[in-house]
């Protein structure tokens, strides 16, 4: 997948989005040069994933995040509230490419149940992901020893070839990557079917087998 998202990151016909500090300003890249800055992402080039010419080159990956969500959802109670498991299938998915220094800032994935990032290159020592305790201001003015059993926040290492799955509600941001070569991540969301009536990659019948 590394070299497709550099093949994405070279496209100039489809221009991404600049993360780090340049992200929160919102829109695309003027031209490719603008990624040195901060690294690329194709959140917002308009690229579909799910789409030929992309689709088949990274079908391995999506089928790797559908796995990767039904996993998620089995090891949850829900299926001990219903009967009938949930259908669910993929709306969105992108690539991003971190240089050094670059990071992403906090945010949440909206219009989504469950999110995912996969690593496909990684120092992985630097450049960790970060989940803040959606709990955490029920604590905040705790200013006594007894608010130290809560943990703000949730690092996890970028380690090659994991998933990393998550609610998408959980505000996250990442460390700044301050490896030689490039980190490269797919990442994408994943809602339920009964709230979502638009196209995506859907594959339920492994969601009913799990
Ligand atoms: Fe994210």
């Amino acid at each position: 997948m590394c070299d497709l998202a550099q093949e994405l990151k070279k496209d100039e016909t489809k221009l991404g989005a600049v993360l780090s500090h340049q992200w929160e300003k919102g829109g695309t890249a003027n031209a490719v040069e603008d990624y040195e800055e901060g690294g690329y992402t194709s959140y917002r080039s308009g690229i579909n994933l799910f789409k030929e010419p992309y689709r088949e080159k990274f079908m391995p990956l999506h089928e790797a995040a559908l796995e990767a969500c039904f996993n998620y959802v089995a090891q949850t109670p829900w299926q001990n509230q219903d009967n009938n498991p949930p259908e669910g299938l993929l709306t969105h998915a992108w690539v991003s490419i971190y240089g050094r220094d670059h990071f992403v800032p906090e945010h949440i994935h909206t219009d989504s149940h469950i999110s995912f990032v996969f690593y496909g290159a990684s120092d992985e020592e630097t450049g960790h992901i970060r989940f803040r305790n959606p709990a955490a201001q029920s604590f905040r003015m705790s200013h006594t020893l007894a608010a130290e059993m809560f943990c703000e926040v949730y690092a996890f290492p970028p380690k090659v070839g994991h998933f990393i799955v998550f609610p998408s509600f959980m505000s996250h941001y990442t460390d700044q990557h301050k490896g030689d070569q490039d980190r490269i991540i797919y990442s994408g969301n994943f809602v339920f079917r009964r709230t979502y009536l638009g196209d995506g990659f859907l594959n339920a019948t492994k969601l009913s087998d799990s």
